[in-house]
C-alpha cells in the first residue's frame, strides 16, 4: 500500500483510516520517503487549538527549493518545469527546464541578497503571470525571505494596505502587464501605493511591456541588469520547519484583509501530497491550473505542489476571451494538457459562448478536470463534463481555502466516483465535522451543519500576520477545539460532502435554513440564465425573503421578463420547494465580483436592504461599474 499515491477506492479508505488512527505515523512516513531534509524532526506534531498553536515536523531543517528544484536536477534537469504561455498567441511559448529554473532562481536569490534582503524580511511581489513571478517566490524561499504576493490587479490602495500590514522592505514589480488587448500600468500603481509606504527601500522592476515609466532614483532598479551580473550559485538557506514561508492576504467578512501565514515543512508536504493525488499526476503529464499565482490556488497548485513533484506546470499570462473564447482550449490542444484546473466562474463564462469555440479542437489529452473557489452549480458541472471532458475525464470539485493551504475535500480522480456539485470525500489526514447551532457535532449521514475540521493537517495557516488574537477569534472560537471554516456543508447518505456556501450566506426564511448555493443552482438551470446571486432582505411575515439578482445570457433574442421570472420560481419550486421562491427578481447586466471571481454578496445584500450609503470599498472589484447600474434599477422597483 502506498500512502503517497492512492490508486483505487479500497486503498483510499485504508489510507484514510490510517491517517485518522495514526496521523503522526502517517505523515511521518510520507515526509521521510518523499522529501529532502537537512535534519529530521524531533517531533511530528504538537498542537493546541485553544491557544491556538500548531507545529508540524518540529526541529526539522530544510529548504523548500531543494525539494522543488535541486533534487530534480539529476533525473529531470532537462524536463520542462514551467511552460509559459504568453498573452499573445503569436509570441512563442517559453519552456523553462528544471536546470534553467535552478539557474534563474539562484541568480534572483543573489540579487535579493545584494539588495539587502535577509532571512525573515518581507518582500512584496506585485508581478503579472510571467515567469519572473514564479521565480521571485522561489528566490525568496531560497534565502528565507517571506514573500507576500499581491495579485497584480489590485488597486494601489489595496496594495499599500498589504505592504504596510507586513512591513515589506522591498517590492518586486513590472513596468506593466498585458491582459487580453489591454495593458495595465503596474509601475504607476506601485508608485501611487508607495506614497503611503515609508518602509519600502527598494523596488525591483522587470520589463514586460517596454512602456515608458518613471524610475525613482535610489529606490527603483531594473531587474534584468542585476540578474545579468548575478552568480548562478546560491546556497539555499537552512530553514526551520515552522519558519514562515509566505504571507497571503484574504478578505475577512469584516475589517482589513487577513495576512495568513504559512510555514515551511507542513505546507510543502501537504501541497505536494495533495497535488499528486488530486490530479493523479504521472511523470510526463502536462498540468495546467488557470489561476493566478496571486491567489492561494496559484501558490499551492501552480508553484509549490507541482514543482515538489517534478511536474511540468503551465503558466498562462492571458485571459480566456483573448483573442477569442477558444483560447483555453487552443492551449490545451497545443500543449497536450492532461490535467486542467479552473474555477466555476470561468466555466460559466465559457459555457455562455457558442460551442463553435470548442468544436474542431482536440481535447483528447485531458484526463482530469478540476474546479475550485466556489460551489460549482449543476449546469456548469454538466457543461464542463459534456463538452470539455467528453464524459471521460472525472471532474474534481475541490473544496479548500487560503487558510487551509491545500485541497481538503475532493474526489481523487479515477478513484472516488464523482457526483455533480459534491466535493465528495476528505483527503487523507483531513477530519471534517459538521456542527449544529449549539456547538454539538452532528454525527451520521444525511445531515447538514457548519463545517469544521477537528484535527490539524500539515498545511494549515499558523496565524494571521501581526494579529494572533484575530486568528483565534476567527477560526478557533466558534467551536471548542475545532477549526471553523465559515462554510456550511451537508453530508449525504454515503458520507459525501457538498459545500452549501458561506454560513453568513445562509438565509432563514420562515424559520427554514436556506443555503444560497442550492437555490442559485436551481435558477442556473433555466436556459436563459447566465448567473445568479441570492441574498436575504427583511420581510414582515417571513423574517427574511429572497432577492435574486440574475444575469441573463446574451443571445440576441428578446424575452418576456415576466415569463422568465415565473419560470425561475417554477424551477426553484421544483428543485427545492415553494419556500425557496424568490420574492424579488432583478435582472442585471452583471454581478459585482472580486478579482478572483467571487460574487460580492455583501454589496448585493446592502442594495436589497436599501442601505447603499456605506457600500464599503468597491475599488477592488473586477467590475465596479455594475454596482451603480444595479442600484439604479433596484430603486426603479423592478
Ligand atoms: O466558501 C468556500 C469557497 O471559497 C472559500 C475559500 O476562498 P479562498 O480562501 O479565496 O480560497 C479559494 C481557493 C481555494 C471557501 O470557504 N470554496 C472554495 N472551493 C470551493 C468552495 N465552495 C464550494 N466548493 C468548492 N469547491
Amino acid at each position: 500500500m502506498s500512502n503517497y499515491h492512492i490508486k483505487h477506492l479500497e486503498e483510499y479508505y485504508q489510507v484514510y483510516r490510517k491517517s485518522v488512527r495514526e496521523p503522526e505515523t502517517f505523515w511521518e512516513e510520507i515526509a521521510i520517503e518523499h522529501f529532502m531534509w537537512r535534519k529530521k524532526w524531533d517531533k511530528v506534531l504538537s498542537w493546541n487549538f485553544s491557544k491556538p498553536e500548531i507545529k508540524w515536523f518540529e526541529g526539522a531543517k530544510l529548504n523548500i527549493t531543494d525539494n522543488c528544484i535541486d533534487r530534480h536536477l539529476p533525473t529531470r534537469g532537462d524536463k520542462t518545469a514551467i511552460l509559459f504561455e504568453p498573452n499573445d498567441p503569436n509570441e512563442p511559448t517559453e519552456h523553462i527546464t528544471y536546470k534553467q529554473l535552478h539557474e534563474r532562481v539562484n541568480k534572483f536569490a543573489n540579487v535579493l541578497k545584494e539588495q539587502g534582503i535577509k532571512k525573515g524580511d518581507r518582500v512584496c511581489i506585485y508581478v503579472p503571470m510571467i515567469p519572473e513571478l514564479a521565480i521571485s517566490l522561489l528566490a525568496c524561499a531560497r534565502i528565507g525571505a517571506i514573500h507576500s504576493v499581491v495579485f497584480a490587479g489590485f488597486s494601489s490602495t489595496a496594495l499599500a494596505t498589504r505592504i504596510n500590514d507586513s512591513d515589506c522592505k522591498m517590492v518586486i514589480t513590472c513596468d506593466g502587464s498585458y491582459r487580453g488587448n489591454k495593458t495595465i500600468d503596474l509601475k504607476g500603481i506601485v508608485d501611487n501605493a508607495l506614497e503611503d509606504c515609508s518602509g519600502v527601500e527598494t523596488v525591483l522592476v522587470a520589463k514586460r511591456i517596454h512602456s515608458d515609466i518613471q524610475m525613482k532614483e535610489g529606490r527603483d532598479k531594473w531587474l534584468q541588469p542585476l540578474l545579468d551580473e548575478a552568480s548562478t550559485c546560491c546556497e539555499a538557506e537552512t530553514m526551520d520547519s515552522e519558519d514562515p514561508l509566505f504571507i497571503l492576504y484574504t478578505s475577512g467578512s469584516t475589517g482589513k484583509p487577513k495576512g495568513m501565514v504559512h510555514t515551511t515543512a507542513g505546507y510543502m508536504v501537504y501541497t505536494a501530497y495533495s497535488f499528486k493525488n488530486a490530479f493523479q499526476y504521472r511523470e510526463n503529464d502536462v498540468y495546467w491550473c488557470t489561476a493566478d499565482i496571486g491567489w492561494i490556488t496559484g501558490h499551492s497548485y501552480i508553484v509549490y505542489g507541482p514543482l515538489a513533484n517534478g511536474a511540468t506546470t503551465v503558466m498562462f499570462e492571458g485571459v480566456p476571451s483573448y483573442p477569442d473564447f477558444s483560447r483555453f482550449w487552443q492551449i490545451v490542444e497545443k500543449h497536450k494538457v492532461n490535467q486542467f484546473y479552473t474555477a466555476p466562474t470561468a466555466i460559466r463564462a465559457l459555457a455562455k459562448q457558442s460551442l463553435d469555440f470548442i468544436d474542431n479542437i482536440d481535447l483528447s489529452s485531458l484526463t482530469v478536470l478540476g474546479s475550485v473557489g466556489e460551489p460549482i452549480n449543476e449546469e456548469a458541472w454538466h457543461w464542463y463534463n459534456d463538452n470539455i471532458g467528453k464524459r471521460k475525464s472525472p471532474i474534481i470539485d475541490s473544496w479548500w481555502q487560503t487558510e487551509t493551504g491545500g485541497i481538503m475535500i475532493c474526489p481523487i480522480p479515477y478513484v472516488t466516483p464523482t457526483k455533480p456539485t459534491y466535493a465528495t470525500l476528505p483527503f487523507p489526514g483531513i477530519q471534517p465535522a459538521l456542527m449544529d447551532e449549539n456547538g454539538e457535532e452532528i454525527k451520521g449521514n444525511q445531515v447538514d451543519g457548519r463545517l469544521c475540521i477537528k484535527f490539524p493537517w500539515p498545511s494549515m495557516a499558523r496565524t494571521i500576520w501581526g494579529n494572533h488574537q484575530r486568528y483565534k477569534d476567527t477560526y478557533f472560537s466558534a467551536y471548542k477545539d475545532m477549526y471553523f471554516t465559515g462554510d456550511g456543508a451537508l453530508r449525504d447518505e454515503v458520507g459525501y460532502y457538498r459545500i452549501t456556501g458561506r454560513v453568513d450566506d445562509v438565509i432563514i426564511v420562515s424559520g427554514h435554513n436556506l443555503g444560497t448555493a442550492p437555490i442559485e443552482d436551481a435558477i442556473n438551470e433555466h436556459p436563459a440564465v447566465a448567473e445568479s446571486a441570492i441574498v436575504g432582505y427583511p420581510h414582515d411575515v417571513k423574517g427574511n425573503a429572497l432577492y435574486g439578482y440574475i444575469t441573463l445570457k446574451d443571445t440576441g433574442e428578446s424575452r418576456n421578463q415576466d415569463n422568465v421570472r415565473k419560470e425561475i420560481n417554477q424551477i426553484i419550486t421544483e428543485h427545492i420547494g415553494p419556500i425557496a421562491k424568490l420574492d424579488k427578481i432583478q435582472f442585471t447586466e452583471g454581478l459585482p465580483k472580486t478579482r478572483s471571481g467571487k460574487i460580492m454578496r455583501r454589496i448585493l445584500r446592502k442594495i436589497a436592504h436599501k442601505d447603499t450609503s456605506n457600500l464599503g470599498d468597491t475599488s477592488t472589484l473586477l467590475n465596479p461599474e455594475v454596482v451603480q447600474s444595479i442600484i439604479d434599477d433596484a430603486y426603479n422597483d423592478k
